[in-house]
């Protein structure tokens, strides 16, 4: 297993060293996410699917949540790389691996749990910094000063999405000989686009700048947009983010008056921060509705924050409904 990396890959990272730890790192995190592809495939016929975590089979084997079962992989893949510490959805506290090391990764080992069991695309996203002196001073900061920003989709293709900072770029891995390959090397979101993607479930649950570009988008041609708006959700936020890298659209988890929803769903470090950062290389905007989501200093580890993303027509549009209320 590897990736093929385009010739321009990493180029703006400062040192031939850091590129090279990077490009080490990446391929273990590949390696990783081959491995969790071929769970997924496998689906029910594997025990990981639906069992909860520390439960055993009927053989008396001990049975894992495929979350579960993710985080490890990853973690003891990222045991064997150039990697300091480790930030994941699935634990609660940093974990340091090796000190000596110079990167930091952070990772939700696997996005759209919800969708596991139903055969529709989850992924893997992960976030890699250059490590500080310590393990929280190494993730405690802002996006914009991330190396990496990528998501590994499991889905019809298995896929890696990609930026260091240098455009945003396609790989797709090849099963005939187990690469992953270069599919697109810039990736463009269109600007004007008509599309959107929401939890319309919640729509009682909204605040007004929300429901007032919910509403136009519904009203279509009828509304202030003037023209139709089609809707898509599939609530993997990896397989929705993809959607949009390739044909426009907007995609909002806004936060909402449900306990817990104060902030939206979604967490900063390793869900918004990696997807803003690829969005924005490829042209896109990404904003908690106003503000640009890579200006955002993480203060708290698993922290959520609202997040907006997409075509700049229709992330601008959302922008204005809370300029307006202001
Ligand atoms: O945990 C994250 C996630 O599964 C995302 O992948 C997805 O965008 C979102 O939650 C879906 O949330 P909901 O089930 O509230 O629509």
């Amino acid at each position: 297993m590897s990736i093929e990396f385009s010739s321009g890959f990493a180029q703006n990272l400062k040192t031939a060293e850091l590129r090279q730890n990077v490009k080490i790192t990446l391929t273990a995190l590949a390696h990783s996410a081959v491995e969790i592809s071929l769970l997924c495939a496998r689906g029910p016929l594997d025990t990981a699917f639906g069992a909860l975590a520390g439960s055993e089979n009927a053989d008396g084997d001990s049975q894992k949540a495929l979350d579960v079962l993710t985080d490890e992989i990853i973690t003891a893949a990222l045991k064997t790389v150039p990697v300091a510490y480790y930030a994941s959805e699935e634990q609660d506290d940093l974990i340091t691996l090796d000190t000596s090391k110079p990167l930091a990764v952070a990772s939700d080992p696997l996005d759209g749990s919800s969708n596991i069991d139903t055969n529709v695309s989850i992924g893997t996203i992960f976030s890699i910094f250059e490590a500080k002196e310590s393990a929280h001073a190494s993730f405690f900061r802002p996006g914009t000063e991330q190396l990496v920003g990528g998501f590994f989709v499991y889905g019809p293709q298995t896929s890696l999405v990609i930026t260091t900072g240098n455009g945003t770029e396609l790989y797709v891995l090849d099963r005939a000989d187990n690469r992953f390959k270069l599919a697109i090397a810039k990736m463009n979101i269109v600007e004007q686009a008509k599309e959107y993607a929401i939890n319309a479930s919640n729509f009682q649950h909204w605040t007004s700048p929300t429901r007032a570009y919910i509403e136009e988008c519904q009203m279509g041609k009828n509304g202030a947009l003037g023209e139709k708006q089609n809707m898509r959700w599939i609530g993997s936020l990896v397989a929705d983010a993809n959607r949009i890298l390739m044909r426009g659209g907007i995609f909002l988890y806004p936060q909402d008056d449900r306990k817990g929803y104060e902030l939206g769903r979604l967490r900063l470090l390793y869900e918004a921060a990696p997807v803003a950062f690829i969005i924005e290389q490829a042209g896109g905007l990404a904003t908690d509705g106003t503000n640009r989501i890579l200006d955002k200093k993480l203060e708290t580890l698993h922290e959520r924050i609202p997040f907006v993303f997409g075509s700049k027509n229709q992330v601008n549009r959302v922008k204005h409904h809370h300029d307006i209320k202001t």
